[in-house]
């Protein structure tokens, strides 16, 4: 592979890219280093100083239209109060929300006290300020709410997925913070903290991780999905509850969208709507999360939201030798919905490095006719793979070859993205890895609306 080899001395300097049967497989080379967890001592992890003071704050949408917030946070010393007092920056005038505070038990780990408030009624598109702790040492905090739902309205996500707590999450988390794009939602696309790779899946862990991630999660809404590395199911030490410290630390506003387990859910952001699914839990017919998406995909109003989108953790289209094909079960219950309705991008996760698709389908196979091949399909959606957070478990670098002609973009690297809504038709999406500077996008693309300005934007090389 002498070409490959020239090429890859040239990318040592440069992005270059190999141009293959369709897209491009990024050849930048990224210094190999090990990835190391942050240790216990780490200056992320500290724990605020103060009695049984509020620790691991994080906040989510707290309802279907962005007018609520659901706060948490955990308190150490003793259970303290789970009331949050909020004000407007437009008015001051104080008022307290009345939350619930749970506790579980992981094998030889006991949870501190997790407190869950949510706020409702909020205002949009204004700051307000939030204090918890109260009685005991209080902590204040900001957010901003999102803008009334309306189809050109402007909004940015964020993407990240796979995160974990080694140097290199730190790194992510700080490049997205920093970003001159400026993400005012996370879309996360699950596993949080990789506690479960510790002996015992050592729950300290994700106490870490909710210090860690707060200085980002307290002050603008992480909408979380599940992950494998969430399941937390161990029946070797008699734990055979899944989810259970994710279900207990990290609430969503399932019931808002008729669904009934935090797992699946849908919520309305500005001009998008958001489905998100578990990759986890069963998804065959008759199952609950079928009929709830069977139900849910015709609510989907796009002169409100133009913009729908899609987040789970196992990819559909994943052209990596890792994780390969483990989202196929579900692509085969989903994907001819996917088309159906417009989707415009799923976001996924699970393999721990970058992927962007083409729109392409797979739904015309049956058991008798032989089709299973990908299509180009300009009604289908752009599957994109974040799983490139930082996490513990390392880089996937090994790649199928060659490249299916799906696959747009691809290459391993730690990165996060942003999804940078314009109006109706126009969507900028870029992805940064983390050894390059703020500002640079080492891929990026123009999203044309799928329902308002279904126009052919596909990026392929042309194939030879
Ligand atoms: C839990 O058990 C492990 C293994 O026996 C031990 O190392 C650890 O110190 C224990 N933790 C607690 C909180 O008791
Ligand atoms: C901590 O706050 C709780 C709730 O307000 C209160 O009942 C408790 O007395 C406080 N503890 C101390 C030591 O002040
Ligand atoms: C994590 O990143 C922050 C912000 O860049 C930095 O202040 C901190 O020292 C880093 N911590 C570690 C352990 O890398
Ligand atoms: C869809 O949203 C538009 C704009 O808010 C509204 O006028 C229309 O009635 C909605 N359609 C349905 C079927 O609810
Ligand atoms: C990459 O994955 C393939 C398929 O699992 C395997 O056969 C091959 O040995 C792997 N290559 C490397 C360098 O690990
Ligand atoms: C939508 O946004 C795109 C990108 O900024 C812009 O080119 C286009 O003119 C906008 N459309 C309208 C109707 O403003």
């Amino acid at each position: 592979m002498g070409v490959v080899e020239g090429l890859l001395a040239l990318a040592l300097v440069l992005n270059v890219v190999v141009v293959s049967n369709g897209g491009k497989s990024s050849l930048f080379v990224r210094k190999v280093k090990k990835t190391v967890d942050m240790p216990l001592g780490s200056d992320v992890f500290s724990v605020p100083p103060g009695y049984n003071a509020p620790q691991q704050v994080h906040i989510t949408q707290g309802d279907l239209v962005g007018r609520g917030m659901i706060i948490s946070w955990v308190t150490m010393d003793e259970p303290g109060s789970s009331a949050v007092r909020y004000w407007s920056e437009k008015n001051g005038k104080k008022k307290t929300a009345e939350g619930k505070m749970v506790t579980y038990r992981f094998f030889n780990y006991s949870s501190g006290f997790i407190h869950h408030t949510t706020i409702k009624n909020l205002e949009y598109n204004t700051k307000y300020y939030y204090e918890v702790g109260l009685g005991n040492t209080t902590r204040q905090f900001w957010f901003v709410t999102p803008p009334e739902i309306g189809p050109d309205v402007p909004y940015t996500f964020g993407l990240i997925g796979d995160l974990g707590q080694s140097f290199d999450s730190n790194i992510t988390l700080s490049h997205y913070e920093l970003s001159p794009r400026k993400g005012e939602t996370v879309l996360f696309v699950g596993d949080l903290s990789y506690a479960d790779n510790y002996p015992n899946h050592d729950n300290v862990r994700w106490d870490t991780w909710g210090r860690f991630t707060e200085r980002s999660v307290a002050y603008q809404p992480w909408i979380w999905t599940a992950g494998n590395h969430e399941i937390d199911f161990a029946p070797e030490i008699g734990e055979t509850v899944p989810f259970k410290p994710y279900s207990h630390r990290y609430h969503v506003p399932y019931e808002a969208s008729q669904s009934t387990s935090p797992f699946w859910y849908s919520i309305k952001r500005a001009s998008a709507h958001i489905i998100v699914l578990s990759s986890y839990s069963s998804y065959g017919k008759y199952t609950p999360q079928y009929k709830w998406l069977e139900e849910e995909l015709p609510k989907v109003n796009r002169s409100e939201t133009p913009w729908l989108i899609v987040l789970m953790h196992s990819p559909w289209y994943n052209s990596y030798n890792y994780h390969y094909m483990e989202g196929e079960t579900m692509r085969v219950m989903y994907e001819a919905w996917f088309v159906k309705y417009k989707v415009d991008v799923v976001f996924a996760g699970h393999v721990h490095a970058y992927e962007r698709s083409e729109r392409v389908s797979n739904i015309a196979y049956n058991v008798i006719n032989g089709l299973c091949i990908p299509v180009k399909d300009q009604s289908a959606p752009v599957y994109i793979t974040i799983g490139d957070g930082g996490n513990l478990e390392g880089l996937a670098t090994n790649m199928t070859e060659p490249q299916p002609e799906y696959s747009a973009f691809r290459e391993a690297s730690f990165g996060h993205a942003i999804f940078d809504i314009k109006n109706r038709t126009h969507a900028h999406y870029s992805w940064n890895r983390n050894q390059d500077g703020l500002a640079v996008e080492a891929d990026h693309v123009w999203f044309f609306n799928r329902y308002w300005y279904p126009v052919d934007d596909s990026t392929a090389y042309v194939s030879h």
